[in-house]
Order: structure tokens, then C-alpha cells, then sequence
């Protein structure tokens, strides 16, 4: 008895200390369907294999119901840490609670989880993405006379989506009240699909008539969907856009010349600190946080790496050089 018990003790304890050797991390995305994603997971992956660790990854299609349930089985299979990217900040809350219970610690990727208890979030600066994008499209802005713009901002259920508009208000509401700026549209595109972008876009044409002067969207892969409005009305290359992501299609676009620039955040900064900060956190180390972040329960500790503006003059020396893409894959 006394023998077994001992072995049964030892069982345990080398489970727990092979668990923090080569911890086992559960990354919940929200979608693989758009590129950036695809580049988060891999280089995720791959930076937390080189610190001895192993994911597990589950996508959800952009369905919460599909997220919790993902979220529930990592937790059963007894992960040592959660990553997650919600598709929805305040509905993930749950599975926030579900994994608080189990003792398993959360990281919020990307996106912030609203009203929980996670234990840090790292991203990107999101209202200077919003703030370069609105900046951007200023610039170019004609001067002698009222500008008219259309808004396209991302998917509501999207904590970022908001902090982007919150950069672009930051340039644009000062114009807008001083008369130099006139919004002729503006909606949400649900769920980043292109398609609703394209739906917003086409929207506004019918409204707004052909003359637009910039279209400020809040990532590329709804940049696309507006572009191809624009293209059916003969507009592409003649109204500005904008977008995010530095996604290959857009950064074609950007040197063909129908979207004007991109908002570049440097993927694998994000996704080698997030495995790097989930090793620790598995190994029951505190994050060096830099910031904190309110998400309606708690101060969470936050990181927030930098961003870059990207049009055709800088896109060889900044997305090229960093071996986002090959001028090869540009052409
Ligand atoms: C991300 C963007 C992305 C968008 C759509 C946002 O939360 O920060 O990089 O384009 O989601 O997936």
C-alpha cells in the first residue's frame, strides 16, 4: 500500500513537472479564414515549440456558441494555459469563468475579453492603427474645398474595431466639427466579411453619388470588399482607401495603386511575446506587463506592440524587408 502510494506521488509529480518543462497551450482563434490569422497560428506555433512547449489549436468559424465549446474541451483536456482570440469580446466572458474555475490562466490575444478575469492581453496599439489610418487619408485630403468621406468601420462584436474608431475619431472629429470634412456614409461591416464592406460601399455610392473623396476602412480584407464597389463604378485607384493588415492581396492593391495604404503590424513580434509569455505564465511566472488595459472587471496587465503606416514608398523597406511577404509574391 505504502509502495504504491509512493509511486502513485511520483506519478503525480513528474506529470507536474514534465507539465512545466513542456507545458501544453490551448489557442482558441476566432477564424483562419482571413490570411493574418493563418501567419498568427503559425509563427505562434512555431515560438512556442523552440521554448519546449505544444499547442493545441481550435478555430471557430466565427461562431461564439462554436468558441465556447472549442474553449471547453481545451480546458477538459487539461491544457496549462489559454490563448485565446475572441470573435466576440463579451460573449468569450463564459469560457473566461470556466477556465478561472479550472485554474487555468487566460491570455487575451489581439482582442481584449470584456468583464473577466484574465490574466494579461497582448496586442497591437489599436487606436494608433485607427489614428494612422484617419491620418493618412487626411493628408491626402483636398484643401480647397469640404472633403466627402465614407466610414467603413469592422465587426461590432469586435473590442478592436472600436479602438479603431476611436484613433480615427481622434483625427477626424476636430475636421469633421471645423467643416473640412463631411462623412457621406458610414456603417459597421459585421464580422470583417467583405462582402458587408461591399454592401456599405455600394450603399454609399447610391447615396453619396461618385463623389468621394477617401474611404476610411479599418482592415484590408474589408478594403477589398470596398475596392470591388469601387471597381464595378469604374472609382478604383480614384478614391482613397484604407486597411490594415498588410495582407498580400492589399499590398498588390497598394502597388497597383486601388488601395493607398495598409496598416503593418509586425505579426511575429506579437505571436513569438504571446509564446513566450504563455510559457512563463504556465510556469507560474508573472507577465512583464508594460501597461494595463480595463476590461470592465479588472485592470489587465496589457502589452501593446507598435504599428506601422504603409503606402507604395515604404512597402520594400518595412512589410519586404521584415520577410512579411517576397517582392516575388508582391509582383
Ligand atoms: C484585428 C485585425 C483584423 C480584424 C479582422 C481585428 O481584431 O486586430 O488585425 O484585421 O480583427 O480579423
Amino acid at each position: 500500500m505504502k509502495t504504491r502510494l509512493i509511486l502513485l506521488f511520483l506519478a503525480v509529480t513528474t506529470a507536474a513537472f514534465a507539465s512545466k518543462d513542456h507545458p501544453v497551450i490551448g489557442l482558441s482563434l476566432d477564424t483562419l479564414k482571413e490570411e493574418r490569422w493563418q501567419h498568427d497560428r503559425d509563427t505562434f506555433t512555431g515560438a512556442a515549440e523552440k521554448l519546449g512547449a505544444s499547442v493545441v489549436v481550435q478555430s471557430a468559424n466565427s461562431d461564439d456558441t462554436r468558441q465556447v465549446r472549442d474553449i471547453q474541451s481545451l480546458i477538459s483536456r487539461g491544457v496549462d494555459v489559454l490563448v485565446i482570440v475572441p470573435h466576440n469580446g463579451a460573449a468569450m466572458t463564459r469560457a473566461v469563468k470556466s477556465a478561472n474555475e479550472a485554474g487555468i490562466p487566460v491570455i487575451a490575444y489581439d482582442r481584449l475579453i470584456l468583464n473577466c478575469n484574465i490574466d494579461c492581453y497582448l496586442t497591437f496599439d489599436n487606436v494608433k492603427v485607427g489614428e494612422a489610418q484617419a491620418s493618412y487619408a487626411v493628408s491626402h485630403l483636398p484643401k480647397e474645398r469640404k472633403a466627402r468621406i465614407v466610414r467603413i468601420y469592422g465587426a461590432p462584436t469586435d473590442n478592436n474595431a472600436k479602438m479603431f474608431k476611436q484613433g480615427q475619431d481622434n483625427i477626424l472629429d476636430p475636421l469633421i466639427k471645423a467643416g473640412q470634412i463631411e462623412v457621406v456614409h458610414e456603417d459597421w461591416a459585421l464580422d470583417w466579411k467583405p462582402e458587408n464592406a461591399k454592401k456599405i460601399m455600394n450603399a454609399a455610392i447610391t447615396k453619396a453619388g461618385h463623389n468621394i473623396d477617401a474611404v476610411v476602412v479599418s482592415n484590408d480584407g474589408t478594403a477589398g470588399g470596398a475596392i470591388q464597389a469601387l471597381l464595378e463604378e469604374g472609382l478604383a485607384g480614384k478614391v482613397l482607401v484604407t486597411g490594415q493588415d498588410a495582407d498580400l492581396a492589399a499590398c498588390q492593391r497598394i502597388l497597383r495603386g486601388t488601395q493607398a495604404m495598409t496598416v503593418y503590424k509586425p505579426l511575429k513580434n506579437l505571436a513569438t511575446l504571446a509564446a513566450r509569455v504563455a510559457v512563463e505564465i504556465a510556469r507560474g511566472e508573472k507577465p512583464a506587463a508594460t501597461s494595463t488595459l480595463d476590461n470592465g472587471a479588472k485592470k489587465v496587465p496589457s502589452i501593446f506592440e507598435k504599428v506601422i503606416s504603409v503606402d507604395k514608398d515604404n512597402l520594400m523597406s518595412t512589410v519586404v524587408a521584415d520577410g512579411f511577404h517576397t517582392a516575388e509574391e508582391l509582383k
